[in-house]
Parts: C-alpha cells; sequence; structure tokens
C-alpha cells in the first residue's frame, strides 16, 4: 500500500553530511517502491519541522538523521507527542544506545566482555593521569568516529583541550588490537557480521564514506564460534538497550594469540548509516534483502509508543 513517507534528514550534528547521504538513498528507494517521499531537512527550528508535519500529516516517519538530537531520544519525543508513527528505536532505546557509557555497563552487565573504560576530562588525560598507551579516546555521545582518537603511544600527539569540540568528559577505552566486526540486527535478530579492514589506521570517518579506504568481507571470515558470539551479543545488546527496527553494533575482535580470539563490545547504533557505503545495507544485500526492501520493511515496522 502505498504511503505517505517523512524523511527526517541533515540535522545539526556533526553527523549532517552523513544523514544527508543516507537520505538520499532512502528518498530514490521510496520513488521505487512506490510511495511518497517528503524530505524534511531538520533545522534547530523545531516549530518548522512541527508546522512541516502539521501540514504533510505523513503517514510514517523515516528518521534518517544521525548524531545527537536525532540518534539520541529528542527527536523521537516530539515525534511521541505529536502521535507520529517512525522508524527505528524509541526515546530509551535511543537515549541507551547514544550514550557510550551506558550502553558499555548495559551490556557488560548482561554478559558482554568490553574493553576496560573509564570516563576523563581530556585535561587529565592529556596530563598523563588516567591510562597507559595504547588507549582510545572517544565522545561518550557522537557517531561516524568523529573525535575518536588512538593513542598508540607515548609518541602519539593527543589532542588539545583548548581545540576540543566535543564534551570535556570523554571515554577512554583500552586499545584493542585485531579486526573490527559489525553485526546488523533487524527485527531482534542478527542477520551477519561483516569484517571490515580499513587501509589506513582504523575505521575513521574517512574510512566509513570513501570509495576504497576499507575492504568489507561479507561475511566476516572468523572462527565459527566467535562469528556465532558476535551474532548472539548483538542481539544481546539490541534487546537490553530496549532498540527496536534496524541497529548495527560494533565489536573489536583480538585474534592475535591466535583464533578463537577474544571479542569485545564496542557500541550499538540505534539509526546506522544507510550511506553507499553503510554495513547494514551490505549485510541485509548478503541475506537477500535488498535496500529497497529494508526501506519497505523500515516504513511497515515505524511505530509509536513502543
Ligand atoms: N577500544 C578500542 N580499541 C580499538 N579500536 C577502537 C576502540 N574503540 C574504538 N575503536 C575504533 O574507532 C572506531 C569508532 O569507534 P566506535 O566506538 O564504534 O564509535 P563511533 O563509531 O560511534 O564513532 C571503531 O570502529 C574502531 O575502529
Ligand atoms: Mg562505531
Amino acid at each position: 500500500m502505498k504511503k505517505k513517507v517523512a524523511v527526517l534528514m541533515g540535522g545539526f550534528s556533526v553527523e549532517r553530511e552523513v544523514s544527508l547521504s543516507s537520505a538520499q538513498g532512502v528518498i530514490k528507494a521510496l520513488d521505487e517502491l512506490g510511495h511518497e517521499a517528503i524530505p524534511i531537512d531538520v533545522s534547530r527550528n523545531v516549530a518548522d519541522l512541527i508546522h512541516n508535519l502539521e501540514t504533510h500529516k505523513p503517514d510514517v516517519v523515516l528518521n534518517i538523521l544521525h548524531g545527537r538530537w536525532g540518534e539520541d531520544g529528542c527527536i523521537q519525543g516530539l515525534l511521541e507527542m505529536m502521535g507520529i508513527a517512525y522508524s527505528h528505536s524509541g526515546i530509551l532505546g535511543s537515549a541507551l544506545s547514544m550514550n557510550k557509557v551506558i550502553a558499555r555497563k548495559m551490556c557488560a552487565m548482561n554478559g558482554l566482555r568490553i574493553p576496560e573504560g573509564q570516563v576523563a576530562k581530556l585535561v587529565d588525560i592529556c596530563e598523563g593521569h588516567i591510562m597507559e598507551p595504547p588507549f582510545v579516546i572517544k565522545p561518550i555521545g557522537e557517531g561516524s568516529s568523529l573525535g575518536v582518537h588512538i593513542i598508540l603511544d607515548g609518541k602519539t600527539p593527543l589532542p588539545d583541550p583548548e581545540e576540543w569540540p566535543f564534551e570535556d568528559e570523554v571515554l577512554v577505552e583500552r586499545y584493542i588490537p585485531g579486526r573490527e566486526i559489525q553485526v546488523a540486527v533487524i527485527n531482534e535478530k542478527a542477520i551477519g557480521a561483516i569484517e571490515i579492514c580499513p587501509k589506513g589506521a582504523f575505521y575513521d570517518y574517512e574510512a566509513k564514506y570513501t570509495e576504497g579506504k576499507a575492504r568489507h568481507l561479507m561475511p566476516a571470515p572468523i572462527h565459527p564460534d566467535i562469528y556465532a558470539q558476535v551474532l548472539t551479543w548483538a542481539e544481546i545488546a539490541h534487546k537490553v538497550l530496549e532498540c527496536r527496527g534496524v541497529t548495527r553494533s560494533d565489536f573489536r575482535y583480538d585474534d592475535t594469540q591466535g583464533e578463537p580470539g577474544t571479542l569485545y563490545y564496542l557500541e550499538t547504533n540505534p539509526q546506522p548509516g544507510l550511506t553507499p557505503l553503510s554495513l547494514v545495507p551490505e549485510i541485509a544485500a548478503h541475506k537477500g534483502m535488498s535496500y529497497a526492501q529494508l526501506i519497505q520493511w523500515m516504513v511497515e515496522d515505524a511505530s509509536c509508543r513502543r
């Protein structure tokens, strides 16, 4: 059945460009599926957004925003108040997942292994009081590897606290050597694990969104026991973080001492990327689900108050 689908895109987080790229594919798919797509570029002007939604009266909203305000429960709260069905996780699931510190705690409480880590002020980390290298510094509530710094040894330059655009308090994690594994969960079921081999130092913003900067291996060629474990862990993360719809969880797999190695949970993305190089569409395609079928599933799954 043809539906009127508002596509929330852009937004005003540091992941604006990523969202616009995701939305381009989504709008094309909605056209192919015969739905009426209503693109809405979300700005800080909330009155504008409300006006747009009230004027167009969409059957559902596809929330294609990434990062703060769009992926962390804020927009979800507005849509709940307006009574409009929307895609992906609700207020709680979005808020829990987008806070890496809370997500780590909840997953660890439910049996997932997480890298040793703590919250600290960037200035204290720079003074060398917190952790010996190798470690990773990351903002608590951002995405797309923005602000992620890998400090391999004492010679690696630290970010300048004066120039730091994110919150003063950050997550400091033990650096886990080895491999990069990500899992897509659709409808509470893990559908596959992919391995990413970045050409550069790590899976940074450039490797995520530039063609040819990372190799994707689907399915991840890892020990079968670890493959099974990573799928189970992604389902647990999705469940304990109260997510719904589609999520993607990110892991590190340390096989430096041989296989089977040791798996570590990093984070869960409640609104994973849908760009041409994004991983959920690639994992879904491997399972025989096309990009358009994935979008159709999201349209049908959209809900309010769940
Ligand atoms: N503890 C860690 N050890 C090794 N690499 C890490 C670690 N934490 C993050 N990374 C690298 O940084 C990337 C981004 O980190 P992640 O926690 O997924 O945050 P986000 O994707 O939300 O920016 C990961 O995909 C991985 O390549
Ligand atoms: Mg990630």
